[in-house]
């Protein structure tokens, strides 16, 4: 598949500058870029905290689509694998479903890999694998002020999920169960006589999803280094990029530009522009097709 690269036209280019120079936020709410780079279809699914009936569609590979997160909105987004929807939008998934739609109507159910956000002045976001890994995601701030680093990974755990862990499905792993799911004892779910930071410390298994990510939670009182703060940005979540390579082009002592990545099939994603002096990333796709 080709990947089209084109300039916005100077004027919305312009402004577009200003206001990232002036550090400006076009408006209140954030818009999240969901991207799946994964081989096979994802069915993202986004809930708001405390209130289950959220959004769901489905993206193929390469797609795309935008999340736009009120003002103030903390929720969590993560992806369904292998789900089968019918005509009426009614069904079900083999990881990650969250009622019987296409859009959630009850609680995500793990295991899954989730994205988790509060946002605000400043907005604080993470990647929990509390509930299991199904697949691999990233969280990664466009444009913002402040520490803004990603959080998730790349890493597949699956491969490497111990087989007490391992959710199979016609012998392959289709994603792996947190030990708190799988054995629901105080000590993996940080309860009871284990329900405080001091008590409940790192396992066996919760290091094995410590070591393939490390900017993620892996029990309940993981290290809190794995929540980042950032302010005034957008974000893009992806599902498995590291089936694509980052390039990063140098763009001092030309004129200001925004890349629009023409997604592969639908929209247009923006990618950052870090500073003035501009460090142009984009995405190459060599690996699809
Ligand atoms: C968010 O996305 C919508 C539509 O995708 C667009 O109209 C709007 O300008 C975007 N807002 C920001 C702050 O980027
Ligand atoms: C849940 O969110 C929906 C859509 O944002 C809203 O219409 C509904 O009133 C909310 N329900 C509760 C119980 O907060
Ligand atoms: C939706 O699908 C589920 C199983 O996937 C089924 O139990 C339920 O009855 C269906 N609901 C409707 C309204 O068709
Ligand atoms: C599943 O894998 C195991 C070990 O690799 C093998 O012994 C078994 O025959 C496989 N089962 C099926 C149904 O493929
Ligand atoms: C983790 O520890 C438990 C109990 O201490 C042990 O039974 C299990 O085999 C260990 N698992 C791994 C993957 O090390
Ligand atoms: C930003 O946060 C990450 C993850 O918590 C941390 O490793 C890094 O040191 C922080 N960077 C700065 C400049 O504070």
């Amino acid at each position: 598949m080709l990947m089209a690269s084109h300039f916005t036209s100077s004027s919305q280019v312009w402004f577009l500058f200003l206001a990232i120079a002036l550090g400006v936020k076009l408006s209140e709410c954030a818009n999240i870029t969901i991207i799946n780079y994964c081989k096979e279809t994802v069915w993202p699914g986004i809930t708001p905290k405390n209130n289950f009936s959220g959004d769901g569609f489905e993206l193929k590979q390469g797609q795309s689509a935008v999340f736009t997160a009120p003002t103030g909105w903390s929720g969590r987004i993560w992806g369904r694998t292998g789900c089968d929807f019918d005509k009426n939008n009614n069904g079900t998934c083999q990881t990650g479903r969250c009622g019987t739609g296409l859009k959630c109507n009850e609680p995500g159910q793990p295991p899954a890999s989730i994205a988790e956000f509060t946002l605000g002045e400043t907005d604080f976001y993470d990647v929990s694998l509390v509930d299991g890994f199904n697949l691999p995601i990233v969280v990664k701030p466009v444009n913002g002020k402040g520490n803004c680093s990603s959080a998730g990974c790349d890493s597949d755990l699956r491969p490497n999920c111990p087989s007490e862990l391992a959710l199979k499905l016609n012998n392959k792993t289709i994603a792996c169960r947190s030990a708190c799911n799988v054995f629901d004892t105080d000590e993996y779910c940080c309860r009871g006589a284990y329900s405080s930071p001091v008590s409940c410390l790192p396992t066996n298994y919760s290091r094995i999803f410590k070591t393939a990510c490390p900017v993620a939670y892996s029990f309940a009182f993981d290290d809190p280094t794995s929540v980042i703060t950032c302010s005034s940005t957008d974000y893009v979540v992806s599902f498995c990029s590291s089936r694509v390579k980052l390039r990063t082009i140098d763009l001092c002592g030309k004129s200001p530009g925004l890349a629009h990545s023409g997604n592969l099939l639908h929209r247009t994603i923006l990618f950052g522009v870090k500073s003035a002096c501009a460090h142009l990333d984009y995405f190459t796709s060599t690996k699809f097709g």
